[in-house]
């Protein structure tokens, strides 16, 4: 039986970071607010000239390094993202050329906050497939792009960075079990509702969201499917050493260890430093914790993602 592994970590985060304080000099809004209502106290901010594809490069470039593969050495390339370098090609093509290789496939994934799980999910399905030996997933994402900077209710929660996992066959899991949901007809809770058309902007390019609506239906989904996903893999929670939700707000992220029974110490929270980074955010919390060795060689990981669609998922892995 085959399965993969994830053999190697890498993240991204670009150099300038962002205050509360520095929202509260021109919104009406304050420190101490965002960190009651989200555990957030700073966010990185990419530069001008960053597109998510090099922010991809430099996270996956420390996952190769950590791997110990070299990019020719990968058979295939996701990349997940709601804030592509372009409309097309994918980052993924991008990330690919970045990379100096060719020959593998490379596409990009869209699932908003749960994209780096059903990335995951699906790299782990084609290896075990034996389709393929080796795989580069990331999650990279400049969403200060598509922020409304006077809308405080939404500018406050996001950031920008990229982390990335190298995967590989094995005799052994690796990924034990991924579980992956989508309810489309929560469009309006979460979306980018805007679109490019005769050379215009239609729409809204920017993020709009029911903040109270999302908190509910992720404090509800990200129980059910981490559940799901223990049962799948013939597990108890009791067995999970660490739970790595999606980052979005850190009363979300309590409220759903507290749910499960598992205690403070086996969540992991990055939200506080990272704020929201959708699709990144499970791969830079996950780097953070096994570069501090913290998540070490044997632990059992169980990853968790919700976001825009509505879309979440869970993978749970032995590291
Ligand atoms: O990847 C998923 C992405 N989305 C999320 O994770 C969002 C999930 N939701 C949340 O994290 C929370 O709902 C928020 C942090 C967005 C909001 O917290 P809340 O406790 O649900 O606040 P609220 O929406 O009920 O707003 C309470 C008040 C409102 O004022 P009024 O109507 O009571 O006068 C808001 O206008 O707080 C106001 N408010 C703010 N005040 C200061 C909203 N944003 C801010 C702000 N600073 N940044």
């Amino acid at each position: 039986m085959t399965y993969a592994r994830i053999v190697g970590t890498g993240s991204y985060l670009p150099p300038r970071v962002m205050t509360n304080d520095e929202f509260a000099a021109r919104l009406d809004t304050s420190d101490a607010w965002i960190r009651s209502r989200t555990g957030i106290a700073q966010r990185h901010i990419a530069g001008k000239s960053q597109a998510s594809s090099d922010l991809a490069l430099e996270a996956s470039s420390r996952a190769l390094e950590a791997s110990g593969l070299k990019a020719s050495q990968i058979d295939l390339i996701i990349v997940a993202t709601s804030t592509p370098d372009y409309i097309f090609p994918s980052t993924a093509c991008l990330l690919q050329a970045k990379l100096g290789v060719k020959g593998c496939p490379a596409f990009d994934v869209q699932a908003v906050c749960s994209g780096f799980v059903y990335g995951l999910a699906t790299a782990d399905a084609l290896i075990r497939s034996g389709q393929y030996k080796t795989a580069l997933v990331v999650g990279a994402e400049v969403f200060s792009r598509i922020l409304d900077w006077n809308d405080r209710g939404t500018c406050v929660l996001f950031g920008d960075g990229a982390g990335a996992v190298v995967l590989a066959a094995a005799s052994a899991p690796g990924i034990h079990a991924s579980v992956l949901h989508a309810d489309g007809s929560q469009v309006d809770l979460l979306s980018v509702p805007g679109n490019v058309c005769g050379g215009a902007i239609v729409g809204s390019p920017f993020l709009q969201m029911n903040g109270q609506g999302v908190f509910k239906f992720a404090v509800r989904v990200l129980e059910e499917v981490a559940r799901e996903t223990v049962a799948a893999a013939g597990m108890s929670m009791a067995q999970v050493d660490w739970l790595i939700p999606h980052q979005a707000n850190v009363r979300i992220l309590e409220a759903t260890a507290r749910k499960l029974g598992l205690p403070a110490e086996k969540l992991v929270v990055t939200v506080d430093h990272h704020g929201n980074t959708s699709a990144a955010s499970v791969p830079l919390a996950l780097d953070e914790f096994v570069c501090a060795g913290r998540i070490r060689p044997g632990h059992r990981v169980l990853m968790e993602g919700v976001g825009g669609g509505f879309t979440w998922g869970a993978s749970l892995a032995t590291l």
